[in-house]
């Protein structure tokens, strides 16, 4: 069997360093991108066959970069894990536009001019899995701004699968419900309001990266072959209750 070349954006911590060595586990190359150069180095030098790239993905110079660095190292990607993102959360009206920029060209501009450069590499049959939310499904508080590109994420994916599909890539998003990683955390938000989520979740506890790793390789295996256009809530059941 040939190695598969498997790009996560967003490599260096949280979900996608647990997707990372997940699919290392599984004897792929492994390229992660991020924008902190210390924290590459840190994945680097305890697992030096993951390839990392340092790249701001709402850059568009580092997108260039990156996209060519990959075609000149690995000549192809099969499996895209667009994982990279993050939340400002504030009430709609202190939202400045600097704030909208800055989410929106991460989340959103990013991800979207990152899937259509990744998609010159990527051959027939490959996979892409994009990381969105499950903030997207319900109304939240200071969630107007993070939320609504996580809901555009959403439906890049149905748009994808379809104009995708006569090359049969497989375009599918998970969302996270609650996941403890460096962006959001139940220290961050502490032991009452952990509390007060872990009683509207019937798995009674937080998500760790690993429970996204698992379903972010699934998707990207042959047993997930007809799964195509599909949102995949990973919540312990909170969107179920919530
Ligand atoms: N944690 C949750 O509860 C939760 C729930 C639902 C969805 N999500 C989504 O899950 C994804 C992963 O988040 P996480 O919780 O695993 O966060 P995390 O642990 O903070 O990791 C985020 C990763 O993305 C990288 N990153 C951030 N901005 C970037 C940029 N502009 N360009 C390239 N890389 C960038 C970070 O490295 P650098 O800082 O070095 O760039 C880091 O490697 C995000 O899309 C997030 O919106 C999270």
């Amino acid at each position: 069997m040939t190695q598969r070349i498997v790009l996560i954006t967003g490599g260096s911590e949280g979900m996608g360093l647990a997707a990372a060595e997940t699919f290392l586990a599984m004897g792929d190359q492994v390229v992660i991108t991020g924008r902190n150069q210390e924290k590459m180095d840190k994945v680097s030098s305890r697992y030096s066959n993951i390839h990392t790239i340092t790249s701001d993905i709402s850059n568009r110079n580092d997108r260039t970069k990156l996209f060519a660095e990959i075609k000149k190292v690995f000549g192809h990607i099969d499996i895209f894990f667009a994982n990279a993102g993050l939340g400002r959360f504030k009430p709609f009206t202190e939202i400045s536009e600097d704030d909208f920029d800055f989410i929106v060209d991460v989340n959103y501009k990013g991800l979207f001019f990152s899937l259509q450069a990744a998609l010159e590499l990527m051959p027939d049959r490959s996979r892409i899995i994009v990381n969105a939310s499950w903030t997207h499904h319900r109304a939240l508080e200071g969630a107007s701004l993070y939320s609504s590109t996580k809901a555009a994420a959403g439906y890049l994916v149905k748009a994808l699968a379809h104009e995708l599909s006569d090359r049969k890539i497989n375009v599918n998003a998970i969302s996270p419900g609650l996941i403890n990683t460096a962006q959001f955390n139940e220290e961050m938000i502490g032991e009452k309001a952990s509390n007060n989520h872990k009683m509207r979740i019937p798995a009674a506890r937080f998500g760790e990266p690993q429970d996204i790793a698992g379903v972010v390789a699934f998707l990207a295996s042959d047993q997930a072959s007809y799964i195509n256009g599909q949102e995949i809530i990973i919540d312990g059941g909170l969107t179920s209750v919530h």
